[in-house]
């Protein structure tokens, strides 16, 4: 008999096929997120998980599934999966990096475009029929990119390739970092490492790309917000959950900090009654920065390869732990 492999979601055809002719296929159908009670109850029969950013892969949930060889993740993030777990219990756990980085690295810098120089809020300006003055020397005034300092917190794949975006535009770039990178590396990319509190004080606009973890859980809050330059821009493609939102709503109402560009929330999708959503200086996306069509597709690629390899007592080709 073949084994059983759970989609917490639909991923493309030509996947789904491929595994199909490994595998006993279900895809859940019903509400996304699955339930975490629909959830505990499949899992206890599957031999492998493809499984979405917000699907809570916690120790409750492995520790019913008695069969499941491989988790395989449709991200680059894998905060969602308690991988310290899956590892003692030797369940492979696969995601997918690499792929989705040029796209992810083009979402910070078209946030970081579009809320400097207003395009969001000219656009709902038009659409609710108040453009009423053209081309005037104080009208929709945005900020020039070239010369200003972008931060980037966290210069790993995506941060270095939003460097070499930036470098184009003629912006000047430092960074912070767990660790720095070699001084050759440095003066390739065009970057100069320095400390997180002066990455938050010398900055016109930084973006971030760390991941969720216990030490960056709203990293970015009041405190730090008071620290950034009036003038500031923050850019979030990375989680949510790294950005205290009650803070950064206050902080932009009160022009503690001039603007933000987020594609990633606490909670998503976010309330309708969020504060975000009565302010004009903060653009908003739902989550979308590896969303090309050309990149959601490899990631269904390497979804399926990561689970097949999985399944085979294998190594993934992109593995966290086992
Ligand atoms: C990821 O892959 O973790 C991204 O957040 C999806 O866009």
């Amino acid at each position: 008999m073949k084994e059983k492999i759970l989609l917490t979601r639909n991923i493309h055809d030509f996947a789904l096929k491929e595994l199909r002719k490994k595998f006993q296929v279900e895809i859940h159908k019903g509400k996304i997120p699955i339930s975490q009670k629909i959830l505990e109850s499949k899992i206890k029969e599957v031999d492998g998980l493809i499984c979405f950013p917000y699907d809570k892969i916690d120790k409750e949930i492995m520790q019913l599934a008695k069969k499941l060889k491989v988790i395989s993740t449709y991200s680059v993030g894998y905060d969602h999966i308690d991988t310290q777990f899956a590892k003692e219990n030797k369940i492979r756990v696969g995601y997918t990096p690499e792929v989705l980085t040029d796209a992810t690295a083009n979402m910070a810098f078209a946030l970081l475009l579009d809320v400097l120089r207003r395009i969001s809020e000219g656009d709902r300006i038009i659409r609710k029929g108040q453009w009423k003055q053209i081309y005037g020397a104080y009208d929709y005034v945005g900020l020039d990119l070239h010369g200003k300092t972008l931060g980037i917190m966290g210069l790993g794949r995506i941060g270095k390739i939003l460097a070499k975006r930036a470098k184009a535009f003629d912006m000047k770039i430092i960074y912070h970092n767990r660790k720095q990178i070699s001084k050759t590396e440095e003066k390739k990319i065009g970057v100069k490492y320095t400390t997180f509190k002066k990455l938050i004080s010398q900055s016109d606009i930084i973006s971030i790309h760390v991941p969720h973890t216990k030490e960056t859980n709203q990293i970015f809050n009041m405190k730090i917000f008071r620290k950034m330059k009036n003038t500031a821009f923050l850019i979030n493609t990375s989680r949510g959950k790294v950005i205290n939102e009650k803070d950064l709503a206050i902080a932009l109402k009160q022009k503690i900090i001039a603007g933000a560009g987020l594609d990633v929330f606490e909670t998503e999708p976010i309330n309708k009654n969020h504060p975000f959503l009565k302010l004009e200086n903060i653009v908003l996306a739902p989550h979308i920065g590896s969303s090309t069509k050309e990149t959601r597709s490899k990631m269904s690629e390497i979804t399926i390869k990561n689970l097949i390899l999985g399944m085979s007592g294998k190594k993934p080709i992109y593995s966290i732990g086992y």
